[in-house]
């Protein structure tokens, strides 16, 4: 059987009538990059929530590195680093503060948060940074200390909730190969994002979400072929466009050939854009 080393059976979250999550199961397998993509309001981070153990689900269940969530919830816990959306940190306290009272909290030792500190920041560059308060820091240096924190205590998983959010390009490329290196050294990531580009350069898998429901999940690859992996698109005279999709060019080409001379059309791969317009009939 194949490992899964975050698994959610049936996941639902209720706030009152809104159904926030409705029956999500996703297994995520060991040293893999998962992406959750969807729009505003979708349901990204109360699944992120409820898979951290930060708010317990209205029913199902939820395993990390095989521990129960609520049955198991320290050693759960314990598995995981969580970069949450809107970032955790104490502004009033410097950069280093933040780290080390963290990590405290992960129940780490003296001598054991000095080392990390010096290896993590070390990697992320924030050396000449430690002793500023987080209130003077920029977004995208604020987020590499979030990142550090989360790491302290060594987790095999790392949850991220939007993490270039907000980032300037060069921050964001920053935070890309960053994420890259971790899960290099064997880190399982799941990141939520409504950038489809970040979907597509960083993971491995992509599961789209859609109102509390997940409407696909694959490879990219995958993802376009559910619909076609080659797009006609026709501009009419009133300025709509409509999209017909193959799943290869000669049947794309085929097509084309079908249509009026005078037609406005194009070729193109299909993005996760088509996918989710398709799938929705929404733009993401
Ligand atoms: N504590 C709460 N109480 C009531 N409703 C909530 C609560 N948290 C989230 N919701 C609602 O649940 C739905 C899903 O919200 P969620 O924050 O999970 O979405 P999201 O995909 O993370 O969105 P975004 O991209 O804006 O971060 C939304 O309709 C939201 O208003
Ligand atoms: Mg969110």
């Amino acid at each position: 059987m194949e490992e899964h080393i975050i698994s959610a059976e049936h996941l639902t979250k209720r706030y009152g009538d809104l159904l926030a999550v409705d029956d999500l199961s996703i297994g995520v397998r060991k040293g893999e990059i998962f992406g959750f993509l969807g729009p505003n309001g979708a349901g990204k981070t109360t699944t992120i929530r409820m898979l951290t153990t930060m708010t317990p689900p209205t029913s199902g269940t939820v395993s990390i590195a095989g521990h129960d969530s609520v049955r198991e919830y320290r050693e759960a816990r314990g598995s995981i680093g969580v970069i949450q959306q809107h970032n955790s940190l104490d502004k009033d306290i410097s950069v280093r503060e933040n780290i080390v009272h963290h990590a405290l909290m992960q129940n780490m030792k003296r001598s054991e948060i000095r080392k990390r500190v010096e290896e993590l920041c070390g990697a992320m560059g924030l050396e000449d940074r430690m002793d500023s308060l987080v209130e003077d820091l920029s977004g995208g240096w604020k987020k590499r200390v979030s990142i550090v924190c989360s790491m302290m205590h060594r987790p095999p998983v790392l949850f991220m909730d939007e993490p270039t959010t907000g980032l300037d390009t060069q921050s964001r490329n920053a935070l890309w190969a960053l994420i890259k290196k971790l899960n290099g050294e064997g880190a399982t990531i799941f990141l939520t994002t409504h950038y489809i580009s970040e979907a597509e350069a960083l993971c491995d898998r992509i599961g789209i979400i859609n109102k509390g429901r997940m409407i696909a999940l694959g490879t990219s690859d995958e993802l376009r072929g559910r619909i076609g992996v080659v797009t006609v698109e026709r501009q009419n005279a009133d300025g709509t466009t409509d999209n017909a999709y193959f799943g290869g060019r000669a049947e794309a080409k085929a097509h084309m050939q079908g249509l009026p001379e005078d037609a406005n059309v194009s070729i193109r791969r299909t993005s996760l854009e088509d996918v989710f317009l398709e799938l929705t009939g929404r733009k993401l």
